[in-house]
């Protein structure tokens, strides 16, 4: 895989980049676009956000929606996944004996926030501990099942696990949540453009995904989605001018002119919308350079990097590779001190890469993006394989375009 691409980053060059999965990186175009906008709102701040908002709005929501599977109306723009759940989570009405069951593999400031509503509402978080290694889609759904009882009134899970980079299989648990009168809510933090999404066809409730990671728009960009039908059951986390007291059935304006859905969560104070605007420029980025085959080789180049450093550690996978994030694999590595560890890969090496002990394991999680180049890689092997004493040739200092 050649890292051609890396010319339209930002990225420094003196930095070998393999953490695309924490907060994402943004294509030169794309951010100029996004600059464009920002340059435009400071030249006339009352036209652009006082008249001109809710047109300018109009085709990034349309071209999220068409890439989500759904309609502009259905997705509300939200500045990070956490806060898109925590709409969510915070407007739920939940209340003591209820139960919200989840997993063992979430994001903390998800667990976080349910932990927080449990404080307000006296119901109760259940965990389910997910049969690893993850190799069958049964095993995961039968233990969700059998963590749910009449009290289950919430069922959270993420779509692209954070600790363990899983793609969840979300569909069965999903339909079996429907069955039993369960809200679902996913956290889809790393599914937009990393796995294609049909939220409709998930049959999901709520989901919250993230532009800023794998669709690579500015910080600051993300979306809720909610059923048509439970919108109204929604209250934004800031009351402000697009609030609507009452009648905020579908098909009802706000005050801005969209949904009351909308208008409620995005109106609030003022705010710059640019990384927002910028998504359309992110989705033709894409487009222009062939992204599927983009995201095909970026998977072959994670799953063989893991395969080789399984093959030097010995250990085993944490998942069948059908079941890890394609640009994502949390790659086991031997016990060690992963903080140390991780600090030598960056100050020694300018190796970026998540190191943490995640329950038993000691994982290296690596992202691969369309700039990452097997050169960075096998760097990345090479460094690993000196830091743990795997046995290899010690890493050479150098730089990657
Ligand atoms: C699974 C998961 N959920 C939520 C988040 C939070 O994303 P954000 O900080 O953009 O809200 C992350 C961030 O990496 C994540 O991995």
């Amino acid at each position: 895989m050649s890292s051609n691409l890396a010319k339209h980053f930002l990225l420094r060059e003196d930095v070998t980049f393999l953490n695309h999965g924490s907060f994402g990186a943004c294509p030169r175009p794309v951010f100029e676009t996004y600059q464009r906008f920002q340059r435009e709102l400071e030249s006339e701040p009352v036209d652009f956000l006082g008249r001109r908002l809710t047109e300018l709005m109009k085709p990034p929501r349309e071209a999220l929606g068409m890439f989500l599977g759904t309609t502009a109306d259905n997705v509300v723009g939200v500045v990070n996944a956490t806060s898109g759940l925590n709409i969510v989570a915070q407007s739920l009405p939940l209340q003591e004996g209820d139960e919200i069951l989840t997993t063992d593999h979430e994001y903390s400031a998800l667990e976080k926030t349910w932990a927080y509503v449990t404080r307000r509402t006296g119901a109760k978080v259940v965990v389910v501990t997910v049969p690893m290694p993850f190799v069958s889609e049964v095993a995961f759904t039968d233990a969700i099942v059998a963590g749910m009882t009449d009290r289950t009134k919430v069922l959270f899970l993420s779509h692209i696990t954070s600790p363990t980079a899983l793609v969840f299989p979300i569909e069965r648990p999903i339909a079996e949540a429907r069955k039993r009168r369960i809200w679902t809510v996913i956290d889809g933090a790393h599914t937009p453009g990393h796995i294609p999404l049909d939220l409709p066809g998930l049959d999901v409730d709520f989901y919250s995904g993230n532009c800023h990671k794998w669709m690579m728009t500015p910080k600051g960009s993300a979306f809720l989605y909610a059923r048509p039908e439970l919108q109204v059951m929604l209250n934004p986390l800031v009351i402000s001018h697009g609030w609507t007291a009452d009648n905020k059935e579908p098909g009802v304006q706000g005050p801005f002119g969209n949904s009351p859905f909308i208008d409620e969560i995005e109106m609030q104070g003022t705010r710059d919308p640019s990384a927002m605007l910028a998504i359309p420029s992110a989705i033709a980025f894409r487009d222009e350079h062939d992204w599927a085959s983009v995201q095909r080789a970026c998977t072959a180049l994670a799953q063989e990097t893991a395969r080789r450093l399984g093959e030097l550690t010995g250990l085993p996978p944490l998942s069948a590779p059908e079941f890890s994030a394609p640009q994502m694999v949390a790659m086991p590595i031997p016990e060690c001190d992963p903080q140390e560890i991780h600090k030598q890969l960056w100050e020694r090496f300018k190796i970026e890469i998540p190191v943490f002990k995640w329950q038993d394991h000691y994982i290296a999680r690596l992202s691969v993006q369309g700039y990452n180049s097997k050169p960075q890689t096998d760097y990345l092997l090479e460094a690993l394989a000196e830091l743990l004493n795997l046995g290899a040739e010690p890493a050479r200092k150098r730089q990657h375009g």
